[in-house]
């Protein structure tokens, strides 16, 4: 009778969530509002969550350090933001202690770990993605290179990176100078120990984040980040600079493909292979130009986790409880769970540190003058911190991401927008055309 009522649906629970992104604000934010929720613990978290949450100052890759806590605490769930805990096989001590955890096991986890265990699998389970080769030393990756038509074509180093591992180059040259600088500068450290060739695939890219117990598998909708740091996609690679979905290229016929074509054969997939992943599965898709030699949406890359800024443009048009949908995913129980989304558009507006994704300044006080439609929209910190004179302060290159949502994908813009621009610390930056594509599309549509 006790097992019963500690596993009821009226008990309340303590939950960890691990990680100081926006990503880990928002997901946090979302788990505060759930009926289930006793007390949220963040491990490290950021100032943002200091008002929903407890935070404890223990590090992301601090395993020992999240293990003894999570000992101590006995949280009825714990929620895994990024990656490297992931890699490190946090999920597997943790379900070794008895706990519910939303992520899954490091094996499973190599399918973003591990981006030629990536290609691999997809290869073995015939998901459509980009022609590929693997190097493991430099001169026969530049042999290969020198046979290569000239044009566009895409270097990734095989290990984590913190998504500034993969050169989209312009040209033969550009691939040779990112060849080298990961195999001979070792720029990325091991994770540039081998590489990977394969085919630019042009399109409209979308992220495609799904809820799994390893049984069931539930699509979320379609997102489309904003990689690249300068407006219309150009400038190096970031980890995001803003989001918004939903996206009107991602029809419901596309969707249906892709569950037919790559969803349903990479839970197969990972059923098949012993492979237990349960939390978000997020697939980086290209839906391929016309006149691209590839048909059909192709696979970018896997995300063994939700994105950032993906999550935070998805958790305020779920409608559903978040606590019950990570409680069904860790506990096997998926297929009997409603997940439901608010019609309507979401965006999310990165603010970063100028000179990000490379240098830049830290502890620069943010201010925020308050805009009067304030309350339209949310905001998630990631680099923040609080100085000596309690001030935050900027701590990292994505500072903050202002969220808005509304009936159409203009008015969201407009209010998320009007928070951007109350915030102030020296240098910072924020794309202006977030969503431009989108906008765009409904242009031609109208004309
Ligand atoms: P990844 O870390 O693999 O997602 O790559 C980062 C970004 O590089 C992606 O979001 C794409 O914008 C771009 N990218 C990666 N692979 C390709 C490809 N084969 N063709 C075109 N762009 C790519
Ligand atoms: N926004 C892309 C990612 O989280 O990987």
């Amino acid at each position: 009778m006790k097992e019963f009522q500690e596993n009821s649906h009226f008990d309340k629970i303590n939950i960890l969530v691990v990680g100081s992104g926006a990503r880990e604000h928002a997901l946090a934010w979302k788990l505060s509002h759930s009926p289930r929720t006793k007390n949220i613990y963040v491990a490290p978290g950021n100032p943002g969550l200091d008002s929903m949450s407890k935070l404890t100052p223990i590090k992301v890759d601090d395993l020992d350090g999240l293990i003894n806590f999570a000992l101590e605490l006995r949280p009825g769930l714990v929620v895994i933001g990024p990656e490297s805990p992931l890699a490190a096989g946090l999920v597997n001590h943790l379900e070794a202690i008895g706990l519910k955890v939303f992520g899954p096991l490091a094996t499973a986890a190599r399918l973003e770990t591990s981006k030629v265990f990536a290609k691999q699998f997809m290869v073995r389970h015939g998901i459509p993605t980009a022609a590929w080769a693997s190097f493991t030393s430099v001169g026969e990756a530049l042999r290969y290179l020198e046979g290569w038509p000239d044009g566009p074509i895409v270097v990734k180093v095989a290990g984590l990176a913190a998504g500034k591992g993969v050169t989209v180059a312009r040209d033969r040259g550009e691939a040779v100078a990112a060849v080298r600088a990961a195999m001979e500068e070792r720029c990325f450290g091991v994770a540039g120990e081998v590489v990977i060739i394969e085919d630019y695939l042009e399109g409209e890219e979308v992220s495609v984040l799904c809820f799994t117990d390893g049984q069931t598998i539930v699509p979320m909708p379609a997102v489309q980040d904003h990689k690249r740091l300068g407006e219309g996609d150009t400038g190096p690679n970031t980890g995001g600079m803003g989001a918004y979905s939903p996206v009107s290229a991602y029809t419901s016929e596309v969707a249906a493909q892709v569950e037919r074509t790559i969803i349903k054969p990479t839970l197969a997939g990972l059923k098949a292979e012993g492979l237990d992943f349960r939390g978000c599965l997020y697939c980086g898709l290209m839906l391929p130009a016309s006149g691209s030699p590839y048909q059909g949406p192709q696979v970018i890359e896997y995300n063994a986790r939700f994105g950032d800024p993906e999550a935070q443009v998805l958790v305020p048009i779920l409608k559903s409880d978040l606590v019950e949908i990570m409680l069904a995913c860790a506990g096997g129980t998926l297929a009997g769970q409603t997940i439901e989304w608010r019609d309507e558009a979401s965006v999310a507006v990165v603010v970063a540190s100028g000179g990000y994704p490379d240098d830049f300044d830290t502890g620069l006080v943010v201010t925020e003058k308050i805009p009067s439609r304030a309350g339209a929209s949310l905001i998630f910190h990631g680099g923040t911190a609080v100085n000596q004179n309690g001030e935050i302060v900027t701590s990292g290159g994505r500072v903050m991401t202002i969220v808005a949502r509304d009936l159409t994908l203009e008015k969201a813009l407009l209010k998320a927008y009007d928070r951007v621009r109350a915030i102030h610390f020296k240098n910072s930056y924020y794309r202006r055309d977030i969503g431009y594509r989108e906008l765009a599309r409904r242009q031609l549509t109208e004309d």
